[in-house]
């Protein structure tokens, strides 16, 4: 009994008693090998349904993407350089998130997300969108409205990037300082996204040609946004973008 108690302890799952009978010890054979052959069709179909949950999984990210894309194609469709500028954005989003410390996965959501920042300007007329000169005070609150307008399209998905998206457009022109717009958050208030991407956009902003504006060296730039480390801008998110 101690023996047999020891063996079940063991992971013995069944047992002959001495004499063997030949006709009993091959039913018993027969009875473990169809249970071992069970227990691996199991495990293989687990395996197999872990499989499948994984490449729907990734299908759905990558339609996920795709949406994202064409929502920005969309958005950028009446001004082509705000199409290679939200792209730009993306790219250097991303850099700063990961020297920020941001885990990788984040920061791939981040790239993805960010060149949506601008996606209400399709509610923004044309003639505040392509003027030349200087905005009027009533064209630049039009131009600020754009924040609500984005995240209002964006916030209602349940996709987490579209949220994500959602939540960039809303705080990407609030300054640390909380003389931004438009809900004049300040600090740690404004989302770290929100933050990150508002580096992001005045440096490109700042480097490439505007119609008010020529582009600027990076060097200029930099000293710029550095300048600003804790008034318009997080300092820390200065430090990762250095
Ligand atoms: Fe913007
Ligand atoms: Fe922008």
């Amino acid at each position: 009994m101690i023996h047999r108690m020891a063996a079940l302890g063991a992971g013995a799952i069944d047992f002959l008693t001495k004499p063997v009978n030949p006709l009993e010890f091959q039913a018993r054979i027969r009875n473990l090998m169809a249970l071992v052959d069970a227990r691996n069709k199991l495990a293989d179909k687990a395996e197999w349904l872990r499989t499948e949950v994984e490449k729907a999984m990734a299908e759905l990210r990558a339609r996920e993407e795709e949406i994202i894309e064409r929502l920005t194609i969309a958005a950028s469709y009446k001004d082509k350089e705000t199409s290679k500028h939200t792209r730009r954005v993306g790219f250097y989003s991303e850099a700063i998130a990961r020297a920020y410390g941001l885990e990788e996965a984040l920061c791939a959501d981040i790239r993805l997300a960010s060149p949506m920042h601008d996606i209400d300007k399709v509610a923004i007329p044309d003639a505040v969108l392509l003027k030349a000169g200087k905005l009027t005070e009533q064209e630049f609150a039009a131009m600020q409205q754009h924040t609500t307008v984005g995240s209002d399209i964006l916030r209602e998905s349940r996709c987490s990037l579209l949220q994500l998206a959602a939540s960039i457009a809303r705080s990407h022109h609030e300054r640390w300082d909380g003389q931004g717009y438009p809900l004049r958050l300040s600090g740690t208030a404004i989302p770290l996204v929100g933050r990150i991407v508002a580096l992001a956009d005045n440096f490109d902003a700042l480097t490439t040609v505007r119609p008010y504006k020529e582009a600027w060296s990076i060097e200029r730039a930099v000293g710029h946004i550095r300048e600003r480390a804790g008034s318009q801008f997080d300092p820390d998110c200065v430090v990762a973008f250095e």
